[in-house]
């Protein structure tokens, strides 16, 4: 009975976050609300990275294949929720003063972030372009969810060695991918990808994954220490959020 209570009062603080999260897409279309509220309502990951206190304040944030700018979207509106005295007790650190710069691929989602982060009046930087060619700004937090497995596993290899240059020497990845050893889930998450891409007018399509093991491995050889954690709650995905920190000393072993 007591969680029961305990876990609805959760959910109803959660849903304050969401709703500020979402408003600033009102203006930025229907699809864009409603996939706002639908997207951070429905997957663990945003409450986590917040509850977790991962993006430390005051950092330089980097959201690699950002979409809509939804991460830009919670962590402004969450600091104005901090600031206001809004926290809730026990989650980490509030993410105040923290600068994105996302990158994105699709000039729809381009304009959809700039209109919300524009109308919540934060500084976040949205940048149109391919992750594969455009350059990254220094960084103390980058953040790729659910992006990698649109391009082969060379050129995946080939992010992640420029993700590790341009984080400093405290620097952390937050890197979510789905497990591919794990079929059922790893195959579910790659059809919703892409009916979703479709949909969206995307002209990209998700097709390439990596066992677990095998994502660890890579971040380790380039200097990272490397946690994981299964991030698919309440979905038949197989997705895992890796948080990986430059490991102190941490030279690419390549
Ligand atoms: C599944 S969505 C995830 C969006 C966002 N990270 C989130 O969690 O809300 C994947 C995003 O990666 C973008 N993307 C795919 N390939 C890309 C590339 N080569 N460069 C930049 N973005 C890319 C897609 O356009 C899409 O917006």
């Amino acid at each position: 009975m007591l969680n029961a209570s305990k876990g609805k009062s959760a959910r109803r603080e959660w849903l304050t976050f969401v709703d500020a999260a979402s408003e600033p897409y009102r203006g930025a279309g229907h699809f864009a609300w409603h996939f706002a509220r639908g997207k951070l309502r429905m997957d663990p990951v945003f409450r986590h990275l917040l509850g977790h206190g991962l993006i430390r304040p005051g950092t330089r944030v980097l959201d690699i294949g950002c979409g809509q700018g939804l991460l830009a979207s919670l962590l402004g509106s969450a600091a104005a929720l901090a600031r206001e005295g809004r926290w809730p007790q026990g989650w980490g650190e509030a993410p105040v003063d923290v600068r994105v710069t996302g990158i994105e691929l699709m000039p729809r989602d381009v304009q959809r972030a700039r209109a919300a982060l524009g109308a919540l009046g934060t500084k976040a930087q949205i940048v149109c372009g391919d992750m594969r060619s455009t350059a990254f700004p220094s960084a103390d937090a980058v953040v790729i969810l659910d992006v990698l497995h649109y391009i082969g596993v060379p050129e995946q290899d080939a992010v992640l060695v420029r993700v590790r240059e341009c984080l400093g020497d405290a620097g952390r990845l937050l890197l979510r991918v789905g497990d591919a050893a794990a079929t059922r889930g790893f195959c579910a998450s790659q059809w919703v990808d892409a009916i979703v891409s479709f949909v969206r007018g995307h002209r990209v399509v998700p097709a390439y994954g990596r066992p677990l093991s095998a994502w660890i491995a890579r971040l380790e050889s380039l200097g990272f220490d490397v946690q994981s954690e299964p991030m698919s709650e309440g979905t038949p995905f197989a997705n895992v959020l890796l948080v990986a920190s430059v490991a102190p000393g941490g030279a690419d072993k390549t």
